[in-house]
């Protein structure tokens, strides 16, 4: 574990559910104290209580200004809804000019949720991955005002804290990591839509195909592995029949509207039997385990993992 940072006294986390508890306990490693602030107050005393139980520094924040004043950071983790996250984002400024507000918004724009804030350059996306303990790379996303120093500053907060930051420098919906996610489930989408395969073959040739390396090697990798030219030749093949609907599928939604929300409704693309989600997670958190590290993170290993100019 890094060595805490003792110019980093306090930080604050506004949202105290799935996301949030998961970061505070992360920025706790570093910090003298974790503010956390929720709106429902029965999950902000049960994450407090969760995490004090782990022997976090942690403590419930009765306002936004209580979470912002004195902090070193500020993290938002609260329900995906661009207006709640202006508020708050436009609260915590009016409450301290200096702060780094950060926010761990999926897929809204980092440059609209600081619309409302005075200084929207201290407003930086920090998008993490769940689970928030387990998954190294947290995305470090530039909005159209954030200033150089608070992506720099964010860089280094995040790898003092041992996460891998990586920079994303254009505030595109899906930042890196949902939009090579959702570009492969509009594909999986469509397979079982146009009667190609059903649902289950979908995730078995995925977990038992690429599913299977590419923790280990990157696409762009391994498009120099197997050769360029051989990448380029299936491009040519393949790309003009791959699936290129510009909102989500129609099956998604007539499945949506009939209440298969997934696991939460214990029917989907799958049915799911009562308590089976919860084995499914542990599974998964424990199959993340076993990957941790991975051999080298960055771009400074052998020669075949530099990126060529
Ligand atoms: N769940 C994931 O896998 C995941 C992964 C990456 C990013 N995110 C993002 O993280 C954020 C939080 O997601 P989550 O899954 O933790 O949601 P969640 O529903 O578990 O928690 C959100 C919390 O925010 C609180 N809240 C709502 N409005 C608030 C306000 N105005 N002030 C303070 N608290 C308020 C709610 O009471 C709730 O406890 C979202 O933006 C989401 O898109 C989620």
């Amino acid at each position: 574990m890094p060595p805490p940072l003792a110019e980093e006294p306090v930080v604050g986390v506004v949202g105290a559910g799935l996301m949030g508890r998961g970061i505070a306990a992360v920025l706790a490693r570093q910090a003298a104290e974790v503010r956390l602030f929720d709106t429902d107050a029965v999950v902000l005393a049960d994450a407090v209580d969760h995490l004090s139980s782990q022997g976090l520094p942690v403590r419930a924040a009765r306002s936004l200004t209580e979470v912002v004043q004195g902090a070193a950071f500020v993290t938002e983790a609260i329900a995906e809804n661009l207006a709640l996250k202006q508020s708050v984002f436009a609260e915590l400024d009016a409450a301290d000019p200096h702060v780094v507000l950060a926010t761990n918004t999926s897929v809204l724009p980092v440059t609209r949720i600081a619309e409302h804030t005075k200084n929207p350059g201290r407003v930086v996306g920090t998008h993490w991955w769940n689970p928030p303990d387990l998954v190294p790379v947290v995305e470090v996303v530039r909005g159209t005002h954030t200033d150089d120093t608070v992506m720099a500053d964010t860089v280094a907060r995040l790898t003092a804290l041992g996460k891998l930051p990586v920079r994303v420098e254009k505030d595109v919906p899906g930042f890196v990591g949902n939009r090579l996610q959702h570009a492969l489930w509009r594909e999986a989408i469509a397979l079982v839509a146009d009667g190609i395969c059903d649902a289950r073959t979908v995730d078995l040739v995925v977990r038992n195909t690429i599913g299977l390396r590419l923790a280990e090697m990157g696409p762009l990798q391994n498009a120099d592995y197997v050769g360029l030219d051989l990448t380029l030749a299936i491009h040519d093949a393949v790309l003009p029949a791959l699936n290129r609907d510009p909102g989500p599928s129609a099956l998604l939604k007539d499945l949506v509207t009939a209440g298969r929300l997934g696991a939460k409704s214990r029917r989907g693309f799958f049915d799911w039997d009562p308590g089976e989600r919860e084995t499914v997670a542990a599974r998964l958190a424990a199959h993340v385990r076993t990957q941790l590290p991975p051999p080298t993170w960055d771009n400074t290993g052998p020669a075949h993992e530099r990126e060529s100019a």
